[in-house]
């Protein structure tokens, strides 16, 4: 849909009703962005480890034009999220890995909560607490033992608040917590991971919240560019592999991986957790030993993707859940440590140019006053609508 679209008219209509048409439309703009909003259900990890990116304010606007309905954040950064008051726009909000082991302490979780998601709500959606970021894959074990202990105290700041069911809390994973996950069904979790893992699947499936992983079938071409097929990692047509266990069909790797997550959590005697995506992802650019990392095959894989959330389809073992997956990212971030890859995974570069065609139109505020410009701009005009409904009278 195009906001900015003008339906066909038979006659031109009079100046003063011109005048109010212009009015109402720029009343309404700001209405039916936030309305759109909640169009689509694509989420999009905003992450922001660069020196270069727009203000919040223009990012909201950014990203109500693509009507994108939901944002995961890596802190909660007061900001961005002001910067998203009553736009109907879902946050995932996150706890860095820094601060996890503080959080243990139920008085620490209860101030957390207090001071970064009570405040936003209602006006702000905030729908998910994600406490650290894949912590099973580093070595630290002080924190991969805290992690839970750290969920629960915030949990019980979420419940003693009265936000249970309001406000899910969980954790993302690294997909390498798998020990194996070819094929799907025989998919497990690493087994130094397992200890950890059976009970924050239990915490999950009491609190009712969703099993978060990152997943990366770019990796896992990189890896290996030989032996993988590019139509399967990209959703292209292929003839897929079939689980001889299951007998279902796989034309995708992602979908391959998220069953495989499935499977672990079913030797572990869960059923009961839903499986997110809260990262995937292609990059435009790479190191020149980083295969595939290309404008081309990451606007196929993310054109692909979006086009499977669109029609909510379900992976072959769960066909009527439709995936729910957070993109990574919306801007290329300069700062990101390790291979070029790395800083190159946004859908915009910075000033808000597409880094490549998915269909997703966006559109970035030229600069910050534009919100209070176009109340400026509404406010003469309901002026001069006064002015001359007196000089008629
Ligand atoms: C998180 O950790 C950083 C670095 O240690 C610290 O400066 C900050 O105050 C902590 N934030 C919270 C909310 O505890
Ligand atoms: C963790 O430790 C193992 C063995 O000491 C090492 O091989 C691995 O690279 C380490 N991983 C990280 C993320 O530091
Ligand atoms: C919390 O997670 C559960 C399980 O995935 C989901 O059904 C529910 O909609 C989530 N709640 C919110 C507020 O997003």
């Amino acid at each position: 849909m195009a906001a900015g679209e003008q339906p066909g008219t038979g006659s031109p209509p009079q100046p003063s009703t011109r005048l109010f048409l212009l009015v109402l439309a720029v009343i309404l703009t700001d209405q039916v962005l936030a309305a759109s909003a909640q169009g689509m259900s694509i989420g999009i990890n905003y992450g922001q480890i660069a020196d270069n990116l727009p203000s919040p304010t223009r990012v909201s606007g950014l990203l109500r034009s693509m009507q994108i309905s939901k944002v995961k954040l890596y802190d909660a950064d007061q900001n961005v999220l002001s910067a998203f008051l009553d736009t109907g726009v879902e946050f995932v909000v996150g706890i860095g890995n820094e601060n996890v082991s503080a959080m243990v302490d139920p008085a620490a979780a209860q101030a957390w909560v207090q001071q970064h998601v009570r405040p936003y709500l209602p006006s702000a959606r905030i729908t998910c607490i994600t406490v650290g970021n894949e912590v099973f894959k580093g070595n630290d074990t002080a924190l991969k033992a805290n992690l839970l202990p750290a969920m629960q105290s915030v949990y019980n700041a979420v419940v003693a608040l009265g936000l249970q069911g309001q406000v899910n809390v969980t954790t993302a994973h690294s997909l390498d917590i798998m020990g194996s996950s070819y094929p799907p069904s025989a998919g497990a979790f690493r087994p130094d991971a397992v200890p950890y893992i059976q009970p924050l699947l239990n915490f999950l499936s009491m609190a009712g919240s969703p099993f978060l992983i990152n997943c990366y079938p770019y990796f896992a071409y990189k890896a290996d560019p030989g032996s993988v097929p590019l139509e399967y990692v990209l959703f292209q047509p292929n003839a897929g592999v079939t689980d001889p266990n299951t007998k279902l069909n796989y034309d995708n790797m992602l979908y391959a991986q998220i069953d495989s997550v499935y499977a672990a959590m079913q030797a572990l005697g869960h059923t009961d957790v839903d499986v997110k995506i809260s990262e995937t992802g292609w990059p435009s650019r790479g190191d020149p030993d980083e295969a595939g990392a290309t404008p081309e095959y990451a606007g196929i894989y993310i054109g692909n993707l979006l086009r499977r959330i669109e029609m909510k389809q379900g992976t072959p073992l769960r066909p009527s859940s439709p995936i729910d997956v957070y993109v990574f990212a919306l801007f290329n971030e300069n700062l990101k440590p390790g291979p070029a890859s790395e800083r190159n995974y946004g859908l915009f570069y910075p000033d808000g140019t597409p880094v490549y065609d998915v269909g997703l139109r966006g559109y970035l505020p030229p600069m910050d006053e534009s919100k209070s410009a176009r109340k400026a701009v509404s406010v003469l005009a309901l002026i001069a609508i006064a002015s001359i409904t007196l000089i008629l009278s």
